[in-house]
């Protein structure tokens, strides 16, 4: 049996579980489930990354130790997957004993190897990223992947030869390109090695919290140095299944990483460089995924904007976010998370479609024919219909092996459609009423054949809806079935169906509070309907909040779609400085871009500056929303005049 490994990036224990932590862990859940229906055993390693300075700080935030701080939140993590139905086979933990000691294993195996130095590391360091950058990456002593402020700082430190692997790691993205997916991401990569890769530290000294130094590495300074935590993080991928006394590589020979994009540089230029000092198999792949944000905006701890995923499954249920999440973005791109792009998909989507179709079967089925259904004429009958299905199962199957989860439902939703669409055309109740029995067998022989189908390509991606929908043909989703019904296509000849309640009612309203009033009617680019402002309960402020604001009115220079996004216009605002400011606002539902040039708007001008899709926004645009739609304010007065 074909075995492989998959692993998600174990989860810092700063803070309490986001929506991107469940996005990257639902990917590899879903990779998991995908391979075993294809036969495969499948080992999946999740767990939380708990040394470092950062979670120092947030504990001592906390007062209490890093050690119990960890515990808690290490805790939350684990419940949250077990309850997202992560199929996981390893929860570690970077304090687990075991893990730490196969951290010194490998520390020490690089240090024989004449791959450690030591010397003095001098430069910026940003604790968020638990990242070090030289002189020429930082800008306004600021992260340059995070924003944030960075240290500078200046302590003895190991040193591991990362420049020496230079070479080898451009000879192995060359030899292997299609390891780093998605492609314009591993040029990224291989950019930034051309660019010429400095000696990595990998030994702090100035706080505790991390796995000591090797004993007999540095009889003197033992206890003066921990691990870099990204070495020690990275080395749970082999600690996890075995390293320290015997690595299993039947499993680690096929390691596919699921990461999201902030931390490729770690995946792919660090890890197989420290692989390759270990003598150690590289991974097969390295799959990053791009970022989620909440109507339109970054989500961060200080606008309140976070999306608890547990907050999402217990409103609207885990299979619907699960769903949500692999359809609606294009893996490897940046998402965005809004209730009522959510509540859309449920509607629409598993509402209609699947809810619907499979309610119609059983309908029909019980009325008809008691719930025993029997045909072997399918293909006589529908012909046409027949026809579809298998180049549909295939572009399912190649768009899933191509990690395309959101094409592969597109098309799954295609044979959903066609059994919608049989039924409107066929009209099996008149069928009746004309006495063709024979045929309306044959037709809902032919509904349950797609939904079964449906069912077993579904079981990665909403393995309790696929289970149940299974159930009601009295099957069960394994990979014999799979090869069976969707790899070779055989169909079934009858069953006899077992009723379930109906799947996904419609939403009718968000169930969700929205993060704050104040958030929500500043937010340009929220689209929920907001309640009436009689029953909205206002957060007051004090003027010298609301003196805070730089409102200005701005004068539309240019204004065009942003490629890829449906929700922003790009748009040139001239606000009277001396250079018009580029704004990007999530309103293109509702305006033509070419109508709004010359208009006057509102503009927030002293908001942060955020990046959106990659574009820089600096400032927002205000508008008003009801039930009928959305409309920009707009005053009657030059480029920049101050709105008080
Ligand atoms: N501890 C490191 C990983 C070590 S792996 C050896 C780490 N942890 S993290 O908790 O900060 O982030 C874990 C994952 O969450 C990363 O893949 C990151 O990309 C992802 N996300 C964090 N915020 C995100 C979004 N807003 N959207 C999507 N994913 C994001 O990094």
């Amino acid at each position: 049996m074909k075995k492989s490994y998959i692993t998600s990036p174990i989860y810092y224990v700063n803070d309490v579980p986001h929506i991107g932590h469940a996005y990257t862990t639902i990917v590899c859940d879903m990779l998991k489930k995908y391979r075993q229906l294809q036969g495969e055993e499948v080992f999946l390693l999740t767990g939380t990354d708990e040394h470092g300075q950062k979670i120092e700080q947030s504990a001592k935030a906390h007062n209490q130790t890093p050690q119990a701080y960890a515990d808690s939140i290490s805790a939350k993590f684990r419940s949250l997957w077990e309850e997202f139905d992560i199929d996981f086979d390893l929860f570690i933990r970077t304090t687990d004993s075991a893990h730490a000691k196969s951290a010194q294993t490998a520390f020490e195996s690089m240090y024989k190897k004449g791959d450690i130095y030591k010397g003095i590391y001098e430069g910026w360091y940003c604790i968020s990223c638990e990242s070090h950058f030289t002189k020429h990456q930082v800008t306004d002593q600021k992260c340059p992947d995070c924003g944030k402020p960075t240290t500078t700082i200046k302590e003895e430190s190991y040193f591991f030869a990362l420049s020496k692997y230079e070479k080898r790691l451009l000879e192995w993205y060359e030899q292997c390109p299609d390891v780093i997916i998605p492609k314009h991401k591993r040029n990224e990569v291989i950019r930034f090695v051309e660019s010429g890769l400095v000696d990595l530290s990998i030994t702090r000294t100035g706080f505790s919290w991390g796995v000591p130094l090797p004993e007999g590495i540095d009889s003197e300074n033992t206890h003066k140095h921990i691990l870099y935590v990204w070495l020690d993080a990275l080395i749970s991928y082999i600690s996890g299944i075995g390293y320290k006394e015997a690595l299993r590589l039947d499993l680690w020979q096929d390691a596919t990483h699921i990461v999201g994009k902030d931390i490729l540089r770690f995946h792919a230029v660090y890890w197989p460089a420290f692989l390759m000092s270990l003598e150690l198999p590289l991974p097969r792949k390295i799959y990053a995924h791009g970022w989620w944000t909440r109507d339109g905006v970054k989500m961060s701890k200080s606008i309140g904007n976070v999306v608890n995923p547990q907050e999402v499954a217990q409103s609207y249920g885990i299979e619907a976010f699960r769903y949500f999440l692999l359809r609606e973005v294009p893996f490897g791109q940046d998402g965005d998370f809004s209730q009522r792009a959510l509540i859309e998909r449920i509607n629409s989507d598993l509402s209609n479609d699947i809810g619907n179709l499979l309610n119609r079967l059983i309908g029909m089925a019980q009325k008809y024919f008691d719930l025993t259904l029997s045909s072997a004429d399918i293909q006589r009958f529908y012909p046409q219909e027949v026809a579809k299905i298998a180049p549909l199962l295939q572009k399912f199957q190649t768009a899933m092996n191509d990690m395309q989860p959101h094409i592969a439902l597109e098309e799954l939703w295609q044979l959903l459609r066609l059994g919608n669409s049989a039924i409107s055309i066929y009209e099996p109740w008149n069928m009746m009423k004309q006495d063709k029995s024979e045929s309306t067998q044959a037709l809902l022989m032919l509904i349950s054949n797609i939904l079964l189908k449906v069912a077993l390509c579904l079981y990665p991606i909403m393995p309790k809806t696929a289970t149940s929908i299974a159930s009601v043909l009295q099957c069960t989703i394994d990979s014999q079935n799979f090869e069976h019904y969707v790899v070779q296509n055989t169909f079934i000849e009858s069953s006899t169906l077992k009723p379930i309640p109906p799947l996904f009612p419609r939403i009718e309203s968000p169930l969700m509070s929205e993060p704050s009033p104040a958030q929500t009617s500043l937010s340009n680019t929220s689209k929920d309907s907001s309640p009436a402002p009689s029953t909205q309960t206002f957060q007051t402020i004090g003027i010298e909040d609301f003196q805070k604001l730089d409102l200005r009115v701005g004068v539309v220079l240019e204004c065009q779609r942003v490629p890829k996004s449906e929700k922003l216009l790009q748009f040139l605002i001239d606000l009277g400085e001396s250079k018009p400011r580029q704004i990007l606002s999530g309103i293109a539902k509702y305006y033509n871009p070419d109508e709004l040039v010359g208009k006057h708007v509102c503009v927030v001008a002293n908001l942060k500056p955020v990046k959106l899709m990659g574009l820089l926004s600096e400032g927002m645009i205000l508008s008003a929303q009801d039930d009928e739609g959305l409309a920009l304010l707009s005053v009657a007065k030059k480029a920049g005049s101050k709105i008080s």
